[in-house]
């Protein structure tokens, strides 16, 4: 299979957890031995949203706010590239093109943010929509998609499966803005349902959970 992860940078990044870094390394190299082709996508986290705080702090407009989160996401994507070692691409992906690229010559392909205005989330829409991939698995902080925020309401329920029309009536409005945390990014949903890609959320601290996700078992929220 063609497989797309997305890493929530809430996940290993805030605060590191080289552990939990170290356990997706290897999880993800189980998968590339087995067969499957690999691209991860890493999120900036904690340390993003500083930076995104500094070059506010700084005056900076919006796009040097989201430029400076893209590198400290291309950070974290290094560590995984060089703790993946030969198996994976010499450098990080940061295009497209370097994708494919990378997948033709049958590595693992690492990245981190793409372009300013979008988050992580679109970035590995739009990977899995280039690269016709069979299934992107997002682990997040959360066990899946709730009906509403569970941080913000107790009564919230987990679904464990959802379409993508009824999806967006989950969602409330929202603009993009440097540093926006949600389950999953409508914008990135948007892309996953045109190109008709599956997605599966799950709780990132359990690597496991993604062998899961790929082994189709019933496992956080299946977005299809
Ligand atoms: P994310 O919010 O996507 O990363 O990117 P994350 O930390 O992994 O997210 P969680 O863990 O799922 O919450 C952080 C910020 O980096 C900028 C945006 O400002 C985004 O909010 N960014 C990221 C871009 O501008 N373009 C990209 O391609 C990626």
């Amino acid at each position: 299979m063609r497989l797309v992860f997305r890493v929530g940078g809430s996940v290993v990044a805030s605060p590191v957890n080289t552990d939990l870094m170290k356990k997706y390394v290897e999880v993800l190299l189980s998968l590339k031995m087995h067969g499957h082709d690999v691209v991860v996508v890493v999120g900036g986290g904690a340390l993003a949203r500083q930076f995104i705080n500094i070059a506010q702090n700084l005056g900076l407009e919006m796009t040097a706010q989201d430029e400076v989160a893209i590198s400290v996401s291309r950070l974290f994507a290094q560590l995984f590239l060089k703790k993946f070692g030969s198996a994976a691409c010499s450098n990080v992906s940061v295009t497209l093109e370097d994708v494919a690229e990378g997948l033709r010559a049958g590595k693992i392909v690492v990245m981190g943010g793409l372009k300013p205005g979008i988050t992580t989330d679109t970035v590995a829409a739009l990977v899995a929509e280039q690269v016709n991939a069979d299934l992107l698995v997002k682990g997040t902080d959360q066990d899946g998609i709730y009906n509403k925020d569970p941080r913000k309401y107790r009564d919230a329920v987990k679904l464990d499966h959802i379409s993508f029309e009824d999806l967006d009536s989950v969602f409330s409005e929202s603009q993009h803005t440097a540093g926006i945390h949600q389950i999953i990014d409508p914008e990135a949903v948007k892309v996953l349902k045109r190109a008709r890609v599956k997605l599966v959320v799950v709780n990132g601290f359990d690597p496991e959970n993604f062998l899961a996700a790929v082994n189709g078992e019933k496992i956080g929220t299946i977005v299809n």
